[in-house]
């Protein structure tokens, strides 16, 4: 089930990554969509935060992925020129999306990177702008097996 917010300030984005966050664990991708400026990259720190990243989280656009040290290894993906990068090697980006690490993936859209198991991905966020500071965020989770936390 989608759980949908309006939030009116990019801290209230941030919180709801957060919480997202708590239940992420090494391995799990999760794919934020919207268009520029709908506030992915700031649901993506507000994530980061929460996973324990102290240091600068903004868009990777122009080298595709960076990676952070938080409690566990993130990586953060912006696949927005992907299509222009045709040397960007595709094992590298797996290597990014490595399964010791918690990926957040923007633009996923344009490219599903090769060799990524669905099945990693636990959650969808997209985000709409709905004028000035407002944004509808929507977050479908998979539900797991409670075995499995
Ligand atoms: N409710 C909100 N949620 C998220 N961002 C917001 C909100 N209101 C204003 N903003 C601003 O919108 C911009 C979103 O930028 P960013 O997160 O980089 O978007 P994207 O990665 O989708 O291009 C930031 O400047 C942020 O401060
Ligand atoms: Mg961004």
């Amino acid at each position: 089930m989608p759980t949908t917010t309006e939030t009116t300030e990019p801290e209230a984005t941030a919180a709801l990554a957060a919480q997202l966050a708590r239940r992420l664990r090494p391995g799990d991708v999760v794919l934020v969509s919207g268009e520029l400026g709908a506030g992915k990259t700031t649901f993506v720190r507000g994530a980061c935060r929460a996973l324990g990243v102290a240091g600068a989280v903004t868009s990777p656009t122009f080298t595709i992925a960076r990676r952070y040290d938080g409690h566990v290894p993130v990586s953060h993906l912006d696949l927005y020129r992907l299509g222009d990068l045709a040397d960007e090697d595709p094992a590298l980006l797996a290597d990014e999306l490595g399964p010791d690490r918690i990926s957040f993936v923007e633009w996923p859209e344009v490219g599903a990177p090769a060799g990524l198991d669905p099945e990693r991905v636990v959650a969808q966020v997209h985000l709409e702008h709905r004028g000035g500071d407002r944004r509808l965020v929507v977050v479908r989770e998979r539900t797991r097996p409670p075995t499995a936390r």
